[in-house]
Formats: C-alpha cells, structure tokens, sequence
C-alpha cells in the first residue's frame, strides 16, 4: 500500500447501452457486480477512506452494495461528464497530496498488478499524469490516443469528435489514469464543455496539460482483454466468461480437477480443496466453500454452502445455504433448501427435499422424502416417501425424531411430533402423538384379508 494515494471510481452514469433498468455497474460478471470488482482492485493499493466512488444513477443501491467495503462517496446528481463527475470529488477525498488514480466502473477485469505497474511507471517517469492505453483491432466506440515521440500522449480524441484519419488510430484510452494530484485539481475546473456533447470529458485534461507545458505519458499494455469496459449485455457476458475462465483456471492449478471447465460456472468468493473433482455444468456460487477430496457431481447447483473434506453430492443435487459434514454423500437428484445441517457420513438419496433440517451423524433419508424444520438424530433411518407435515396452513411446527430410530417407508409424521431414540414406525403410518424411547408406534388401518372374494367376483362376471 501506498501513503497518499487516493483512487476514484467513476460510477454514476446510467449506461443507456445496456437497455437496462438497472444502473450498469450494477450488473453483475463473475458472480459480482461490476463495481465491487473495480473497488476490491483499488483497495489492494490503498485504504477504504482513501477511495471515493462516485454514485448517481440508483445512488442509494450502489451505495448499499458497496456500504461493507468502508469506501467513501460523492454523488453526481446530473450526469455531465467524465470530468464533472471527478470534480464531484473534490472536497470528498481526504487531501489533494500525492497520486490521484481514477478508474472507471464498467472495467472490472483490470487486475492489481496492472495499477501497480501505472504507479512505478509513473513514479519512474516523473510525468503529471500517466494513462492506460491498448491496441484494439476494433477500436470503435474507445477514444483515441495520439501519441508522439517517447510515449508521450498529446491527446485523446473520442469517437464522435475523431477525424478520418484518427478514426483509423489503434491504440486507445482505457479509462485509467493516475495525476500527480495538486495538479490534477488545479487544472480539472479548466476543462470545457464538449461542443458536441456539452459533456466535461475527463480525457480533455490531456491536451489542457500538453498546453502547459506538463508531461503526459501513454503507458502502452499488451493485456487489451483486461482493459475492457463494459457498455452492452454482448460485453457484460464476454466478460463474464473471461472471469469464469480465470476462476477455474486457478482452482485447477490449485490441485482442482475439473470436468469440461468451459461448462462450469465458479463464483469469485468460491473456495475449493485440493483433490476435489467438479463435474460438467456445476455451478458454485456466492459464499461456497468446498473442502478437499469431494466429488461434486454433473450439473450440482452449490449456492452459500459449507461442505467439509470428503463428501460427494452426485448429479443434479441443487443446494442452498446449508452445511455438509465430512464423509456425507447427497444426491443424485438432491433438494437442499436454505438452512441444514448434513452430520458427518449421513445420507440424503434421490429426490429427498431438506429444508432447515439438522441430520445427526450417519442419519439417512435414502428416496422420496420431505424433511422440513425437523432433528434427526444420529443413526437414524427415514424410509422413502416419508413426509413430515410441519405447516398446519398458518404455521410451521417442528418434528424431532431421537438417535438410532427407524421411520418405516411411507409415514407421515404431521408436527409437531416427538419420536424418541430407539424407536420404530411401522411403514405407512400417521404419526401425530409424542412415540416414547424404544417404542413401536403404528398409526394405519389394519389389513383385512378376505379369503376366495377375488376368485368369486371373477366367476360372478363370467
Ligand atoms: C470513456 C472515455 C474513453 C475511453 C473509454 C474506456 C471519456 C470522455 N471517455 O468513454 O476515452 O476510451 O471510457 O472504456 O472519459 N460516468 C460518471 N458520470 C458521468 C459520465 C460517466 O460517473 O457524468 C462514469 C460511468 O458510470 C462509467 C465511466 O464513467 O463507469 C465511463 O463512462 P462511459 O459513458 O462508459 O464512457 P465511454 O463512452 O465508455
Ligand atoms: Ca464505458
């Protein structure tokens, strides 16, 4: 981290290209929005107080977004340019000493090391201010940088003010730039409305400083994907892609194995163990932790979960906020609603359906089930088609079965009900009283067996 250096995040336009209802930056790639991207890049190289982002469209979502990360803001109420919105900056930012970076919202793929490298070359250079630039085989919609002898960068000119001739200029202005920042705010109030567009264009500071006599440098980066900045949903994906691709990579250098990486879908924030293998089409999203030796199967949807060493959640398992034990195996074909606790070696099998449910150590719930508020405890053993009733059509009630009982394959225990430890359920049964410890509880109709009807009724038709 450097002292004095403060970094301002442009975000408050609209982004009318995005055909959205939503502010831009608040669209999300990698599993993040866009913003929180730009502000987790800036605060690797300075502190919270020390970043101002800008807000205005949807201000009050924005700010709530980004309200854990501790950064400061400014509000642009009327969208009037690049520059106007730095302006809005001016008395937000704890000093006008040192460096000033500015980065622009809609460019979240811009890594730490890439500012690092704008701060030693600007530092090394001793220039006024420095700006990202890169080569674009299709420039369109970018400003263009004119450079001269020794990288010095005489101006930026954007598209719609581009000649023919500059129209044809590769190389472009990303949006990053770093100021000495006295000089930075001394000039900033100079820039002029565009003729064009009435706009104050940040990128105007360029010429206005070549006019003084001031060095500006084009800091050249050969890396043009990381520089790219979102206008359209077409980008917003294209990059969405670039940072899924960046994630699974690095799981998989880590010791990860995964099966067709283009298919599978990694938040950000995911942690994976090593020797974990995650099967075409997963997807693990938001706060997930996976530890190591697991097996996530094909197509497994793992969102806000902690699942520990050695678990296997098979094919098509869906999971939501709940946690996962060692050695336990879900699925194939598992519902996990948000809130349960899976013990340690306890099985949940096909279309079993778990909502705030606590399995003790070893439990099994093996086919066909819903278990919804309820305790299981450990070693216990709910057959298929068990259902625990727990809403009575305004309430939720809970069920709570003891260790090492049985619960016979198509019971339904209406809550809230007790079954104590050791106790047995006959399949079929309606449970809707307290089943003491080591009991056998029966709740069905008895069978009546009568002798010959069958063969009668057939002759009777006959
Ligand atoms: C800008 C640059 C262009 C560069 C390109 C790189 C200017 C004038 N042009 O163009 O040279 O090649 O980025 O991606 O700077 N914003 C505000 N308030 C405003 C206007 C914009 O906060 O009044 C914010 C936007 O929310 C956005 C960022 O500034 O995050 C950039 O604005 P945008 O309209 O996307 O600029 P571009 O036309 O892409
Ligand atoms: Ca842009």
């Amino acid at each position: 981290m450097s002292d004095n250096l403060t970094v301002v995040i442009l975000a408050a336009g609209l982004g009318t290209r995005m055909k959205s209802r939503k502010a831009k930056v608040l669209h999300e790639a990698g599993g993040m929005t866009l913003v929180e991207h730009v502000v987790r890049s800036a605060l690797a190289v300075t502190s919270p107080e020390r970043v101002t982002v800008v807000v205005g469209h949807q201000a009050d979502r924005v700010q709530a977004t980004l309200a854990p990360t501790g950064v400061r803001f400014a509000l642009q109420t009327e969208q009037k340019g690049t520059a106007h919105a730095l302006e809005m900056c001016r008395s937000t930012v704890p000093d006008h000493e040192g460096r000033l970076i500015v980065l622009y919202g809609d460019c979240p793929l811009l890594s730490v090391d890439t500012i690092r490298l704008l701060l030693a070359d600007h530092a090394g250079s001793g220039a006024t201010a420095t700006v990202i630039t890169t080569e674009l085989e299709n420039p369109t919609g970018y400003g263009r940088a004119v450079v001269g002898e020794g990288r010095v960068l005489k101006a930026i000119v954007e598209e719609k003010a581009a000649s023919p001739e500059q129209k044809k200029i590769r190389e472009i202005n990303s949006g990053i730039y770093c100021f000495e920042a006295p000089l930075l705010w001394e000039h900033l109030s100079r820039i002029e409305p565009n003729p064009a567009s009435n706009e104050y264009y940040l990128t105007d500071i360029v010429d206005l400083f070549n006019r003084e006599g001031l060095s500006v440098r084009a800091l050249l980066h050969a890396n043009a994907d990381e520089l790219m900045g979102i206008n359209t949903r077409a980008e917003l994906a294209v990059v969405d892609n670039i940072f899924r691709e960046r994630k699974t990579r690095e799981l998989m250098l880590a010791g990860v194995t995964i099966r067709r990486p283009e298919t599978v879908t990694v938040d950000m924030q995911v942690r994976v163990g090593m020797e974990t293998t995650i099967g075409a089409f997963a997807q693990l999203l938001g706060d997930t932790t996976v530890g190591e030796d697991c097996a996530i199967g094909p197509g497994c949807i793992l969102t806000n979960c902690v699942v520990a060493d050695r678990v296997e959640i098979s094919a098509y398992t869906v999971a939501q906020d709940s946690r996962i034990e060692s050695g336990a195996t879900i699925g194939p074909f598992a519902r996990l609603r948000p809130g349960n606790e899976v013990g340690e070696d306890a099985h949940i099998g096909n279309f079993v359906e778990l909502k705030k449910t606590k399995m003790g150590t070893g439990a099994k719930a093996g086919h066909l089930a819903y278990l919804g508020d309820s305790e299981i405890g450990a070693g216990s053993n709910i057959g298929a088609g068990t259902i625990f009733c727990n809403y009575d059509g305004a309430k939720k009630h809970k069920t709570q079965i003891g260790d090492g009982s049985f619960v016979g394959s198509n019971s339904t225990l209406v809550a809230p009900v007790e079954v104590g430890k050791g106790a047995y359920i006959g399949a079929g049964s309606v449970i809707t009283e307290k089943v003491p410890e080591d009991a056998l509880a029966i709740g069905r109709g008895r069978q009546a067996v009568k002798e010959g009807w069958a063969k009668r009724r057939r002759e009777r038709k006959g």
